[in-house]
């Protein structure tokens, strides 16, 4: 294959097939999801941060006093914004990272915004040294750019030993980031014997479990910049074919230039962006990966999945926050609008 990558058929949102799915519903060469007896939809044991948001006019220079014209506090951190995305699609969600102990602020934020959201937390095991990354975000409002200073405080992410095998076992779809990387490698293990869906959001390489939790994955959902790297040279398009062969699927997300999926190593095919009046982009790559775990976890096909990443990433962006992540009666109101 050469390095041009494969162009590949476009797939128009208005003429893809959408399908709501629902429980049993199992096709041909599709993982057992939809056929289980299971008590979580989706499992994530990933990244949870708190951002506080500082909006002011201009990002200042060095040794200068800036006014803070507003503030806010948002939930962040892949498995969150994926769990809230998929939550509010109907999946019956569980985090089942670390959480931290109880008195510190940032660990009730999290929990009540969770709670609020109905995901399930009592498989989370609670540690003293646990707490979500503090992200503080200085965006500037004239010049539409954000400078993110985060820091981790204590444990995150995935345990080594915990949840119980059985929790896992339940699920129908595990997603994984590398946050916690050798409690992820245990989990993704546990989940394919069973024959449990993974679906990942990582990121990054540089663990020495990556090369051998990345094999276990069946729908790789990567960003364009991690795609580069894991596939030099090469296109999107061909990126996604490439990381989609001894697997069912890859995707290749592309910000507002939309995404390039492929399944077992198939003719790659595009789907769009969704439209919209872009408010805040942060997190769509969350909200996507949730989306499309909340579709797979309802038996839909790969197509339709990466439909649904796609219209809630978009919807979420109309918005500040969570604020305009879809429930689901406004997702298929989306889609039918196509
Ligand atoms: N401006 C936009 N308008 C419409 N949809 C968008 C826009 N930006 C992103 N999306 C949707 O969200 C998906 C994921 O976005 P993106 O590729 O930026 O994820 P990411 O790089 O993982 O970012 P992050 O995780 O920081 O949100 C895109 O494939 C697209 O469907
Ligand atoms: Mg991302």
């Amino acid at each position: 294959m050469g390095a041009e990558g494969a162009r590949g058929s476009d797939v128009k949102l208005p003429h893809a097939r959408i399908g709501v799915g629902g429980p049993a519903v199992s096709q041909p060469g599709q993982s057992q999801t939809a056929n289980r007896k299971s008590q979580i939809d989706v499992l994530a044991l990933g990244a949870i941060a708190v951002d506080d948001l500082l909006f002011v006019e201009n990002y200042p220079k060095a040794d200068t006093k800036t006014r803070v014209e507003s503030r806010s506090r948002e939930i962040g951190g892949m498995a969150a914004g994926a769990l809230i995305a998929a939550a509010r699609l109907g999946a019956r969600c569980a985090y089942a990272g670390v959480l931290g102990p109880k008195s510190n602020e940032l660990v009730r934020f999290v929990e009540g915004r969770l709670r609020a959201e109905g995901i399930d937390l009592r498989h989370a095991p609670r540690h003293g040294d646990a707490c979500p990354i503090h992200s503080i975000v200085i965006v500037d409002q004239k010049n539409h750019t954000r400078n993110i200073f985060h820091h981790r405080g204590g444990r995150v992410g995935a345990d080594p030993k915990r949840p119980a095998a059985a929790v896992i076992r339940s699920a129908r779809v595990l997603l994984l980031d590398h946050i916690g990387m050798p409690g992820m490698l245990r989990a993704a293990k546990i989940a394919k014997t069973a024959g449990v869906a993974i679906v990942s959001d990582i990121d990054r390489d540089s663990a020495p479990e990556f090369r051998e939790l990345f094999a276990l994955v069946d729908h790789a959902i990567v960003s364009q910049a991690f795609a580069k790297k894991l596939a030099p040279g090469r296109k999107p398009a061909e990126a996604a074919r490439l990381l989609s062969r001894n697997r069912t699927a890859a995707v290749v997300t592309c910000g507002a230039k939309g995404a390039w999926f492929a399944e077992q190593g198939g003719k790659p095919r595009h789907i769009p962006a969704m439209m919209v009046n872009v408010v805040d982009t942060t997190g769509c790559g969350d909200v996507f990966h949730g989306a499309y775990a909340a579709a797979l976890a309802r038996g839909l096909s790969v197509p339709d999945c990466v439909t649904w990443g796609t219209v809630a990433a978009a919807l979420k962006a109309s918005g500040h926050g969570h604020e305009n992540t879809p429930r689901l009666r406004e997702l298929l109101r989306a889609l039918r609008a196509l």
